[in-house]
C-alpha cells in the first residue's frame, strides 16, 4: 500500500520519467484510458509525449482520455479553459481521436447534469487505467479542495481563495479567475487502476511531505492516495526536500 516516491534532480528528469510511465501504459494497451491533468507541472511531460509520438515511438490513436476538471463558466475556446490547455499542449500535437478526449463541460450551467454525464461516461468506458495528477499547495487533487469529507463523484466545487490566487497568475486579473469548477471526485480518482502524481518546486515541499507521511484526512485531499494500491509520486529535489529517501 506504500506510495512509490521518486525524487529526481530536476524538472527535465521528472518530465521524462513521467512521460515514460505514461508511454509504457499506452504501449502495453494501445486502447488504454488515461486520466489527465492540467496545471504547470505536467506541461513538460506532455511535451515529451508529443516528441515520442512525432518520432513514431507511440501512438494515441486508440487512446481515450478523461481530464480531471474544468472551470465552470468557461467555454472550451477560452484560453484559460482546461480544454484549451489540453488541445494546446497535447491533443492537437498527437494522433489522438479528439472525439475520445473528454473534459467536463464547463459551459454547461447545469452542474448536476454536467457532473452526472461525466461520471457516467467514465463508468461506461470501463474506468481509468492511469490517472495523472498535479498537487495543489493545500493538497488538492483535481479541484477537490480541503473539506470535511472526501467527495466521491464528479461534482461542483467552490474554489478556495488560495487556489484562486495561485491560478490567477494565468489570468489577466484575479477577478477573471472563475470561482467554481467541475471536478472528478476523490472516489473517481481512487477508482483509477494506477495513479501518477507529479509536483515540482520548493513551494510544494511541505505538502508533499504531508501527503507522504501525514494523517489521511479530507483536509489534505491527496493524503488518501496512501490507501490506493498503485501510486507513484515523482517530485524534483526541491519538492522532495522534506522527504527521506
Ligand atoms: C490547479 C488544477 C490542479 C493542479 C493544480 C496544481 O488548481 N486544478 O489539477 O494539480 O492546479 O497546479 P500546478 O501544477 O500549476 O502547481
Amino acid at each position: 500500500m506504500a506510495i512509490d516516491l521518486i525524487i529526481v534532480d530536476n524538472y527535465e528528469e521528472l518530465s521524462q520519467r513521467a512521460a515514460d510511465i505514461i508511454a509504457s501504459c499506452v504501449e502495453a494497451d494501445p486502447a488504454c484510458t488515461l486520466g489527465l491533468a492540467t496545471g504547470t507541472s505536467p506541461i513538460g511531460l506532455y511535451a515529451k509525449l508529443v516528441e515520442k509520438c512525432q518520432a513514431g515511438e507511440i501512438s494515441f490513436k486508440d487512446v481515450t482520455t478523461f481530464n480531471l476538471d474544468e472551470y465552470r463558466g468557461l467555454n472550451p475556446e477560452h484560453n484559460q479553459s482546461y480544454r484549451y490547455f489540453m488541445n494546446h499542449h497535447l491533443f492537437d500535437k498527437v494522433d489522438i481521436n479528439k472525439e475520445a478526449t473528454h473534459v467536463p463541460d464547463g459551459a454547461d450551467p447545469d452542474a448536476e447534469h454536467a457532473c452526472a454525464i461525466y461520471e457516467q461516461l467514465i463508468e461506461r468506458n470501463g474506468g481509468i487505467d492511469l490517472q495523472l495528477l498535479g498537487l495543489g499547495h493545500n493538497g488538492h487533487i483535481g479541484f477537490n479542495e480541503p473539506q470535511d469529507d472526501f467527495p466521491a463523484k464528479t461534482h461542483l466545487v467552490q474554489l478556495t481563495q488560495r487556489t484562486i490566487e495561485a491560478n490567477s497568475r494565468l489570468f489577466d486579473s484575479i477577478d477573471d479567475v472563475p470561482r467554481e469548477a467541475y471536478t472528478m471526485g476523490i472516489g473517481t480518482i481512487m477508482a483509477a487502476r494506477s495513479i501518477l502524481l507529479v509536483a515540482t518546486g520548493s513551494s510544494k515541499a511541505q505538502i508533499v511531505h504531508d501527503v507522504m507521511y501525514g494523517l489521511v484526512t479530507p483536509q489534505v485531499p491527496a493524503s488518501i492516495l496512501k490507501f490506493h494500491p498503485n501510486v507513484t509520486i515523482i517530485v524534483d529535489k526541491e519538492a522532495g526536500a522534506l522527504c527521506q529517501q
